[in-house]
């Protein structure tokens, strides 16, 4: 059994657990998380863990980038289930700050990403978000200072915001994306699967489904508009109330006309019931 990852709990805390890792002239890799952690989350601690000597996992619900009718409060949280899982994957410090830790009493700035933080995706339906993960991420960084930093594709214009943070503001770690893990049926994992009915279950693979059949389409040379009007409407036919199914630039997530107009990356957004899955794929 691998060793208990340390926990630190303060900034000092974790600067000296830190100090020590560099001490050993040992490179690090960051893995920020809001917990509650599946096998997505470990893919990240895998390659992290390819990718430096030492890996520091955070663990920070971050009330920031949750709108005051989203899932903050409900949003599942398993601290002990979470060290279990860390310490099966390796990982060696757990990073697990409060609230008041991180936004103390006259907390006052904030940053503001625009680019593809603004593409009208997520952005369009929680308009709070990037600047939440924006503000929460680079304090992340700063705080660990990482030589790496890991984050899913399954967040795909999340991905997309941090890429670009941190080559605007010079942030000297290189930014790894991670490929989707996803169940057998093709859902994404992700923490708010929990919150599926057996019905809405049953109905949430179509996302992925739909997809990939947009994907081999256009690359057939189906005219974009048309297969993305279809793909909407087998979404809805599941059950989903739809937020997006859209074609963009994979880097800029702009909008794309047809296949000549640069890689392109398919997203969608759907609610099922009280749920809302994101989910996106290359084309
Ligand atoms: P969270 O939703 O906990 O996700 C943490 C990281 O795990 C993100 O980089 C996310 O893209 C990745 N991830 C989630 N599901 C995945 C899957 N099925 N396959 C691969 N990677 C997956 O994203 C956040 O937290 C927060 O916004 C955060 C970046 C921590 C800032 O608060």
């Amino acid at each position: 059994m691998a060793k208990r990852p340390q926990v630190a709990r303060s900034v000092p805390a974790l600067r000296r657990a830190l100090q020590g890792f560099r001490d050993d002239g040992d490179t690090i890799a960051l893995v920020p998380t809001m917990g509650a952690l599946h096998a997505g989350h470990l893919a990240l601690v895998r390659e992290a863990r390819r990718r430096a000597r030492r890996v520091v996992v955070s663990i920070f619900v971050n009330p920031t980038q949750f709108a005051p009718h989203e899932d903050f409060s409900s949003y599942p949280r398993r601290f002990a289930a979470d060290l279990k899982a860390l310490r099966e994957a390796k990982a060696h410090l757990v990073w697990a700050p409060t609230a008041a830790l991180m936004y103390p009493k006259g907390f006052a700035t904030r940053i503001a990403p625009a680019g593809a933080a603004k593409a009208g995706l997520e952005d369009k339906f929680r308009p709070h978000f990037f600047g939440g993960v924006a503000t929460v991420v680079a304090k992340l960084f700063l705080q660990t200072q990482p030589d790496f930093a890991l984050f899913g594709e399954k967040d795909y214009q999340q991905l997309c915001v941090v890429r670009q943070m941190a080559k605007d503001l010079d942030l000297p770690l290189k930014v790894i994306g991670v490929k989707t893990v996803r169940e057998k049926d093709g859902l994404a994992l992700s923490s708010r699967n929990a919150y599926l009915s057996s019905e809405e279950r049953a109905a949430a693979p179509t996302l992925y489904r739909v997809l990939r059949t947009s994907a081999a389409r256009i690359n057939k040379g189906d005219a974009i508009a048309s297969v993305l009007e279809e793909g909407r409407a087998e979404i809805a036919r599941a059950g989903f109330a739809l937020d997006y199914l859209e074609a963009r630039h994979a880097l800029t997530l702009e909008a794309v006309a047809s296949r000549k107009d640069g890689p392109i990356r398919l997203l969608v957004a759907a609610k099922i019931g009280k749920t809302r899955l994101i989910d996106n794929l290359a084309v």
